[in-house]
């Protein structure tokens, strides 16, 4: 029983939506504490796929579904999804909003676009979404959060002084045609539609997620994005602009670190990345290929086809030590199916020598070369619903990857689906 984080180990699209999913089972409540609807989380039930961007995937259960304060908010976003849930029946009622999260404003989304078109071929390849000028001006500390828009009186001016600040930075850095008055006043009647329909969902979450955990309740903290996205710990500068790994749960939903018990990093049996960015052990050849389509490795949120390579346990040793990690799930086991051989990472070699530890400059990465240990590969597993039933090699591999990482495996995916999942520990 307790708190319990789940992140994401490698570069995002691990599999969490469906671990947390899994986890929300046995779960009394699940909390969203970073990133926004950059993230795409896949949630499978009884064969129905649901793509969630900012509703914890607790919902589907029936659990506390709390988005916390680190989350940045587009509510235009967040109330398309709410409409959604409710046309599959699903009640919206254990749905709470913090009072503290910022919001995302279309004028967000036009600089995240200016931004990376500045940056030419150094861009980072955002999701276009308005994330990161969102956390910006949350740390330049003119963000507007729910609170401000549900102010009646003082959200007028707030939006009306950020619109103009924006439209220096439009007009004068990116010869932009910025926004006009009749934008600011149809922005704030949007704006003031979503406030209504929010509203009744709005509350100070800290409160609630403490009470929750000190009363023994199973909380479970949603990480989106992933460890080597993150602003501090990640590949820097082509990573995101919030905390994915576990401290970043402490920080977004506002509770501190004595009372979490227990850390899960999601981990694919193989590595993808979406967006620019270094990535020691991509697979630019046939077998790439042949997982990204068996996988269909393509983005939830940006339909952009997915970077494919190997799984790294470079990665997943920053993801052990930056969050943690207590057990790891590994999903996407079936993707691997079919394939003669299967290769781990265990460390990189660099202008002669073994480097065991992921390096912060662009430059060494760039010249890395990933030694890898070798197993043999399995055939078809998506039908398989025990440890035992695994093919030996798969077993092998499992065991392998919890040596070599360090890391006990408490679950096992072998498929898209809620009940395609092996539990090899409680976790809780
Ligand atoms: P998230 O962002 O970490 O929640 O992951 P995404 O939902 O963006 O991407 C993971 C994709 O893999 C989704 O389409 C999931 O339905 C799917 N998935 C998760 N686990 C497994 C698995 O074990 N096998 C297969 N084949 N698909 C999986
Ligand atoms: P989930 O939660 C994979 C990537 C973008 C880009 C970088 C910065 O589904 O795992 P941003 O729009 O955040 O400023 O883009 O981060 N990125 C993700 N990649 N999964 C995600 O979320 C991601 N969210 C952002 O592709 O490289
Ligand atoms: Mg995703």
């Amino acid at each position: 029983m307790g708190a319990t984080i789940v992140v994401g180990g490698q570069w995002g699209d691990e599999g969490k939506g469906k671990i947390v999913d899994f986890l929300a089972g046995k779960a009394d409540a699940v909390v969203r504490y970073q990133g926004g609807n950059n993230a795409g989380h896949t949630v499978v039930v009884d064969g129905h796929e649901h793509k969630m961007h900012l509703v914890p995937s607790g919902i589907f259960y029936g659990k506390l579904s709390i988005i916390g304060n680190g989350v940045v908010l587009d509510p235009a976003v967040l109330t398309r999804e709410m409409a959604y849930l409710e046309g599959q029946g699903i009640d919206l009622a254990p749905l709470r909003i913090s009072e503290c999260a910022h919001l995302i404003f279309p004028y967000h989304i036009v600089q995240d676009a200016h931004e990376e078109k500045q940056k030419g071929d150094a861009r980072i390849g955002t999701t276009k979404l308005g994330i990161g000028p969102a956390y910006q001006d949350k740390s330049a500390r003119i963000g507007i959060r729910v609170i401000d828009l549900l102010d009646e009186e003082a959200f007028p001016e707030l939006l009306r002084r950020n619109l103009d600040t924006k439209n220096n930075l439009l007009r004068r850095v990116y010869d932009d045609a910025g926004f006009a008055e009749r934008d600011y006043e149809t922005m704030l009647d949007t704006y003031r539609t979503y406030g209504r329909r929010l509203r009744p969902f709005v509350t100070d979450t800290a409160p609630l997620i403490e009470d929750a955990v000190r009363s023994g309740k199973n909380v479970l903290f949603e990480g989106a994005q992933g460890t080597m996205l993150d602003l501090d710990h990640g590949t820097y500068p082509y990573v995101t602009s919030s905390h994915p790994v576990a401290g970043g749960a402490c920080i977004g939903a506002g509770i501190g670190p004595t009372l979490i018990d227990r850390v899960v990093g999601v981990v694919k049996g193989y590595t993808t990345r979406v967006g620019d960015g270094p990535f020691p052990t991509e697979l630019m050849d046939e077998v790439g290929s042949f997982i990204r389509e068996r996988g269909h490795e393509y983005g939830t949120t940006t339909g952009r086809p997915r970077r494919v390579g190997w799984l790294d346990l470079v990665v997943v040793a920053v993801s052990r030590r930056t969050s943690g990690l207590g057990y790891l799930a590994l999903t996407r086991l079936d993707t691997l199916s079919g394939l003669e051989k299967v290769r781990v990472c265990v460390g990189y070699r660099y202008d002669g020598q073994r480097l065991d530890v992921f390096p912060h400059s662009l430059k060494v990465l760039s010249r890395c070369e990933p030694i890898y240990e070798e197993f043999a590969g399995w055939e078809d597993i998506g039908g398989v619903t025990s440890w035992d039933g695994l093919p030996g090699a798969a077993r092998d591999y499992v065991t392998a990857v919890a040596e070599l990482s360090g890391v006990p495996v408490a679950m096992v995916s072998v498929g898209r689906d809620r009940v395609q999942t092996l539990q090899l520990h409680d976790v809780f």
